[in-house]
């Protein structure tokens, strides 16, 4: 019934149903098994999507929106018994403002589309993450998707001054806000930024442009242990103060797998207790002066047992290529189990050592892969137990993981999301009256329950 209808009102050009929903569309990155959803629509504006809510929105059907479905908790998985909604098409960087300092675009954008973009005008638009080849701006908002980054410009929510949604009802809400500061009431687009499709969709969107860094500069280092991670993060804080662009973290549990996975070249001659990179961006001309000074200080007090700084682009990829081969996991390690939980600094240490003696000690052939974006205290943590086959404990490890976490005051999830796979555990890290109160917000927003359900929400 909603398909016809869809098809009468849009057109063969927009809906798709059955057999020819491309297989990309049943799924996501989340693992989950293959979906196939009633109908994938593909509009080419947002006119288009407020008839599809609309329609849906009467007959109760349930509408999934997806970007570029590289996301890893779900919240993209299509339902049974739902339409997809993808908004592929919706592309365009529609206009970049050097002068205002903004870039405005659709939301189905690749995140690297829209990087290039603000390059062109001489300009940065400063969320990056590993995904940017194929994440769209609709996801990243969607998520409040953090990246490598962070430290120095801020989650996705911080680069977001406007955006168009459309609401449940088809009710489009245009809040295409350019300026850095607007105190008209409520600063409505907030709802949708991290609400990952449940109260509305995002179709359109106004990023923050930064002044692009004249200098820039990368090392990787390696370290005697964990506490001299510690000590070289605040050494590098106070070496280098907004210079500091990102600060990424490798144990050996991760870095030595994924590095004889991926076939990256090591860039050190010897191994060592903690790998990092550094890096540092800004408008002094010393800024690879400086880091270098960082690194010789801190080879002096024995918080830095070796370091490279990359020479040129070429090598700077390659100090990130071990980082980046995370998308090669289900090659290099097979089924995961993957967490993007955020921890204190000061408990830091502590937790990655707990969580990876409680896993092996509990099941002794299992891997744990730490690393992560410490500078955010953002741990990723992936577990695999290769004895379990395809049927790993995901169960009991995310119980293990997620309880710790908890009683640490830390956050399930710090920048992945919730989907459908940390809804159960959002108490871990919100108080009771946030969850209400969040309920509350999705009642009033999405009466009929048809925006994205069974996701964030249980
Ligand atoms: C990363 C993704 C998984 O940082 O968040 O590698
Ligand atoms: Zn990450």
């Amino acid at each position: 019934m909603i398909v016809e209808r869809l098809l009468a009102e849009l057109g063969p050009d927009i809906v798709t149903a059955g057999d020819d929903i491309p297989d990309r569309n049943r799924k996501d990155w989340s693992g989950l098994p293959p979906v196939l959803p009633l109908a994938l629509i593909r509009p080419r504006n947002t006119d288009q999507v407020a008839a599809v809510l609309r329609l849906c929105n009467a007959l109760g059907t349930p509408v999934v929106t997806q970007g570029g479905l590289s996301g890893l908790c779900g919240g993209a998985h299509p339902l049974a018994g739902g339409v997809a909604l993808s908004l592929e098409r919706m592309n365009r960087v529609l206009s970049v403002d050097p002068t205002q300092a903004t870039l405005t675009a659709e939301a189905g954008c690749i995140l690297q589309t829209a990087q290039a973009a603000a390059a062109d005008a001489g300009m940065l638009l400063a969320v990056d993450l590993g995904g940017r080849g194929s994440c769209t701006l609709g996801g990243i908002i969607s998520t409040n998707a953090g990246g490598n980054q962070v430290l120095r410009y801020g989650m996705t929510r911080d680069h977001v001054l406007g955006l168009t949604a459309v609401l449940a009802d088809g009710t489009v809400l245009p809040a295409m806000n350019r300026l850095l500061k607007n105190n008209v009431g409520l600063d409505l687009k907030q709802l949708f930024i991290g609400a990952e499709g449940t109260l509305g969709v995002v179709t359109e969107a106004v990023f923050r442009l930064h002044p692009r860094p004249t200098h820039s500069a990368t090392a990787f280092a390696g370290l005697p242990d964990s506490a001299a991670m510690l000590a070289l993060l605040a050494r590098a804080r106070a070496a280098l103060g907004p210079m500091l662009t990102s600060f990424e973290v490798m144990w050996p549990s991760f870095y030595d797998v994924m590095q004889a996975g991926s076939g990256a070249a090591h860039p050190l001659t010897g191994r060592h207790g903690v790998y990092v990179i550094v890096e540092a961006g800004g408008f002094d001309p010393a800024t690879r002066d400086r880091l270098e000074s960082l690194l010789a200080e801190a080879m002096e007090a024995g918080v830095v047992e070796d370091a490279v700084i990359a020479a040129n682009l070429r090598e700077e990829r390659a100090l990130w290529a071990v980082r980046e081969s995370v998308s090669q996991y289900p090659r290099i390690l097979g089924p995961i189990t993957p967490f993007d939980i955020g921890i204190p600094l000061d408990r830091m240490i502590a937790a990655v050592a707990a969580l990876e003696s409680r896993i092996k000690a509990r099941w002794p052939d299992a891997q744990t892969l730490s690393y992560g974006h410490m500078g955010d205290s953002n741990l990723h943590l992936v577990v695999n137990v290769p004895s379990c086959g395809a049927a790993q404990p995901t169960k009991e490890i995310k119980t293990l993981v997620y309880d710790l976490t908890r009683d640490l005051g830390g956050t399930v999830s710090a920048e992945h999301g919730i989907g459908t796979l940390k809804r159960d555990v959002m108490g871990h890290s919100r108080s009771a009256a946030e969850l209400a109160t969040m309920r509350t917000i999705k009642a009033a927003l999405d009466p009929r329950g048809i925006l994205n359900p069974g996701k964030v929400f249980a």
